[in-house]
C-alpha cells in the first residue's frame, strides 16, 4: 500500500482526488455534496453495502470490489465514487465511456493508477467495445494484455497494474453486456428519494448555503424535486435568488411557490419538458400506445434524453405507463394536465 493510498494527494491532471473537484461543474452545487458516508442522507441500503464493503476492505488493506451504480441522473452516483475515495484515502480519476474512444485512453489511466485508487467511469454502457474488453483483464487480474502479431505468430505480454477499483455508473444497466456487469462484484441500483429525505437534503443545504428556510418551504421545495437531490439543491439556488430579491431573504412557502412557477415546475415537480412529452402523447397519439421515435421525432428531442432523464419520473409517479406496444399516458396524466379523458379518441 503507497503513501498515496491514505493521503488522497493531486496527481496528474485528468486526475482529481476525493476533495478535488472537476472544473467544468459548478463548485457551490458540489460543495452541497455529502463527502462522507456519515452524511449522506437516503439511500440507507446501499450506504450500510458501503461501510461494510469499505471497513472489510480496508482492515484486509485492500482496495475494495469494483462497484457498479445505475438509476436515473441526479440521484448521487457521481458523489458516491468520491465518497468511496474520501473513505478508502484513494485519488479518483475520472472519466466517461464516450471519452474512452481509443485503448490508449484507458490505458493511460490505468497505468497511472496507484494501490487503492479509484477510476470512475461514467456512462460506462457507451464505452466502446474494444476498450471494454481492456477492461475484462484490467478488472478480474489487475492486468493489460498486449497482443504483437498475428496468427500463429501472436505473442501476447502481461503489464501488471496496481490493484484499483471501478466505479462505473450507468443510466441504462440493461445495455451493458453481461462479461463486463458480471465483474463489478457490487451492483446496485439508485431510486428516487422520498420527500422526507429530500426535506433534510434540502434543509443540510441551506444550513451550507447559510440561508434561512421554513419548514413549509423545504416540503414544498421537496415535493416539486423530482424525487431527486440535484434537483432539489438547483431549485434551492433559484428559490434563494427570488427570496433576496422579491423578499426579505428568508424562504417561505409562497417564495419556493412563485420562483418554480417562474422556473416552469409545476406542483408533482413536472418541467415544460415533461407536460410537452405528454401532451405529445396525448394530443398527437391519442394517449397512446405510442413508440419512444415516434414521441422523440414529434418532439424533436433526442430519444435518449426522453428515456434517461424525462421517462424515470412519469413511470415512477403513474403519470406514464409502458406496455409492449408502446407508451401511453396515464388517467393521472390526463387529470394532471387538466384534461377530459375521452374515451372514444384514447386508444386504450
Ligand atoms: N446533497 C446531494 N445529495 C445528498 C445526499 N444524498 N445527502 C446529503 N446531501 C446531499
Amino acid at each position: 500500500m503507497t503513501d498515496n493510498f491514505k493521503s488522497g494527494t493531486i496527481g496528474p491532471q485528468e486526475i482529481v482526488s476525493g476533495d478535488c473537484l472537476p472544473c467544468d461543474e459548478e463548485n457551490e452545487i458540489l460543495s452541497l455534496r455529502p463527502g462522507r458516508l456519515s452524511e449522506y442522507i437516503g439511500q440507507g441500503e446501499i450506504v450500510e453495502t458501503l461501510k461494510i464493503a469499505i471497513e472489510a476492505a480496508t482492515k484486509r488493506l485492500e482496495p475494495i470490489d469494483h462497484v457498479l451504480f445505475h438509476g436515473p441522473p441526479g440521484l448521487g452516483k457521481t458523489t458516491l465514487a468520491h465518497i468511496i475515495a474520501n473513505e478508502m484515502g484513494g485519488k479518483l480519476t475520472t472519466t466517461s465511456g464516450p471519452a474512452l474512444e481509443k485503448g490508449g485512453d484507458l490505458i493511460g489511466m490505468l497505468t497511472h493508477l496507484e494501490e487503492g485508487d479509484i477510476l470512475f467511469i461514467d456512462e460506462i454502457h457507451r464505452t466502446p467495445k474494444s476498450v471494454e474488453e481492456l477492461l475484462y483483464p484490467a478488472m478480474e487480474d489487475f492486468a493489460i494484455d498486449f497482443v504483437f502479431d498475428k496468427g500463429i505468430h501472436a505473442r501476447s505480454h502481461r503489464y501488471r497494474l496496481n490493484r484499483f477499483t471501478i466505479v462505473g455508473a450507468t443510466t441504462r444497466a440493461g445495455l451493458l453486456s453481461s462479461p463486463l456487469r458480471d465483474r463489478f462484484g457490487i451492483f446496485r441500483n439508485l431510486d428516487f428519494y422520498d420527500e422526507r429525505e429530500l426535506v433534510q437534503i434540502s434543509i443540510r443545504s441551506a444550513n451550507l448555503l447559510n440561508i434561512q428556510m421554513k419548514k413549509a418551504a423545504a416540503e414544498e421545495l421537496s415535493k416539486r424535486s423530482r424525487g431527486t437531490p440535484r434537483i432539489v439543491n438547483r431549485l434551492l439556488k433559484r428559490v434563494r435568488d427570488y427570496a433576496q430579491v422579491r423578499a426579505d431573504g428568508v424562504i417561505t412557502f409562497d417564495t419556493v411557490e412563485a420562483a418554480l412557477s417562474l422556473e416552469g415546475v409545476d406542483s408533482k415537480g413536472l418541467t415544460k419538458l415533461d407536460r410537452k412529452y405528454l401532451r405529445t402523447i396525448i394530443d398527437f397519439y391519442h394517449g397512446g400506445p405510442v413508440g419512444i421515435e415516434a414521441v422523440a421525432a414529434t418532439l424533436q428531442e433526442e430519444s435518449d434524453t426522453l428515456v434517461d432523464v424525462v421517462e424515470p419520473f412519469l413511470l415512477k409517479t403513474g403519470l406514464l405507463v409502458r406496455t409492449s406496444s408502446g407508451r401511453k399516458a396515464s388517467e393521472a396524466a390526463f387529470r394532471h394536465l387538466g384534461l377530459k379523458i375521452d374515451r372514444q379518441k384514447t386508444l386504450f
